[in-house]
């Protein structure tokens, strides 16, 4: 399980920080794997507004850490914190420029009808803290994190927020902070970070081995987490696997292929599957690997690669039996 952590306030070993912080050492040691984006100081350039993402489902801006790298972990991340100091009765400056970004996945999912892989599964949890104790505080904050959660396919779980809290390390006094993040554990950590991991290795990692892991996590969600890797890592996915995806809309974006060791390092997989054509066994060292045998299809036109789609989903339905 990941959990990816967005620190909205530009004050470093603030309040912000020092609650998202707290959260996520008590989420590793609970066996999550954590990741926190310093969203101050993550070189994120604001949206433009230029329409591209809704003709195109890809951001114009490809070259900042938004596209290179972010999208990615919202797409990886089961769990996303939003976190942010009230600024103004609103989130944090800094945060919403990473949010207003989103728009591109707001439209894969609304202009393109596309469906994440972990969207059935994937939950948000917002913290927020502020110095005042107005009644209207948390409001828009709010407001603009429930339509965030819902452009990255995340459920929204629940809110800590803290009024009353001003300089900085104040909130570590705050009565019954670590009952609610012991709650919050309880609620979008402890049931998830138990499911049974699978990973799907394949030749290149750009076709067949990311083709299983997303029907099988759109599937059986609930009970497994799946991931992806490959012998030699191709650069992208393969577009005409990607293509045939979107025709049953499930959205293959920001996924990328990558080394076993790498995935390795992340979670040891409860099962391992090698996706090959039958001939050649793909052997993992250490790994109780399960072979698939489905050949690489032979031409990349549309017919072939639906063919593959639908050998796959019939391969992906006697998978819950091997666990
Ligand atoms: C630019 C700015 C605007 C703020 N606006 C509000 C506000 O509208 N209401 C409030 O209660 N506190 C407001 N605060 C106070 C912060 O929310 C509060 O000090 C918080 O604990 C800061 O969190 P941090 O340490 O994570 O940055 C504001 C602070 C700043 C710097």
């Amino acid at each position: 399980m990941l959990i990816l952590g967005l620190q909205g306030s530009p004050r470093k070993g603030g309040n912000t920080d020092t609650l998202l912080a707290s959260f996520l050492e008590k989420a590793g040691q609970a066996g999550a794997a954590v990741k926190t984006i310093q969203v101050a100081r993550a070189g994120i350039v604001p949206c433009k507004g230029c329409g591209y993402c809704e003709t195109h489902g890809t951001c114009v801006i490809a070259d900042d850490p938004m596209s290179t790298e972010i999208f990615g972990l919202l797409r990886e991340a089961d769990l996303v914190v939003a976190a942010t100091p009230v600024f103004f009765y609103g989130i944090s400056a800094q945060l919403k420029v990473l949010i207003d970004r989103c728009q591109t996945l707001w439209s894969r999912k609304y202009v393109y009808k596309l469906k994440d892989p972990q969207a059935a599964t994937r939950k948000g949890v917002l913290f927020s803290v502020a110095a005042s104790e107005g009644r209207q505080l948390f409001d828009g904050i709010h407001l603009t994190t429930k339509y965030f959660f819902d452009a990255i396919d995340a459920q929204f779980s629940h809110a800590l927020v803290y009024r009353g809290v001003e300089s900085k390390g104040a909130i570590r006094h705050h009565e019954g902070l670590a009952t609610d993040i012991d709650e919050t554990l309880q609620k979008t950590v402890l049931p998830f970070v138990t499911r049974k991991r699978v990973l799907f290795i394949s030749p290149t990692g750009a076709c067949r081995a990311p083709m299983a892991a997303a029907m099988a996590q759109d599937r059986f969600g609930d009970c497994i987490r799946t991931g992806f890797a490959a012998l030699r890592p191709a650069s992208e996915l393969y577009s005409p696997m990607v293509r045939s995806m979107h025709r049953v809309a499930v959205d293959m974006g920001y996924r990328k292929p990558q080394s076993i060791e790498l995935a390795l390092s992340a979670a040891t997989p409860d099962l391992t599957i090698a996706i090959g054509d039958g001939v050649e066994k793909i052997r993992v060292p250490g790994l109780k690997t399960v072979q698939w045998s489905l050949p690489e299809p032979v031409s990349s036109d549309d017919a072939a690669m639906d063919r593959l789609r639908l050998a796959m989903e019939s391969q992906v339905d006697t998978l819950m039996a091997l666990l």
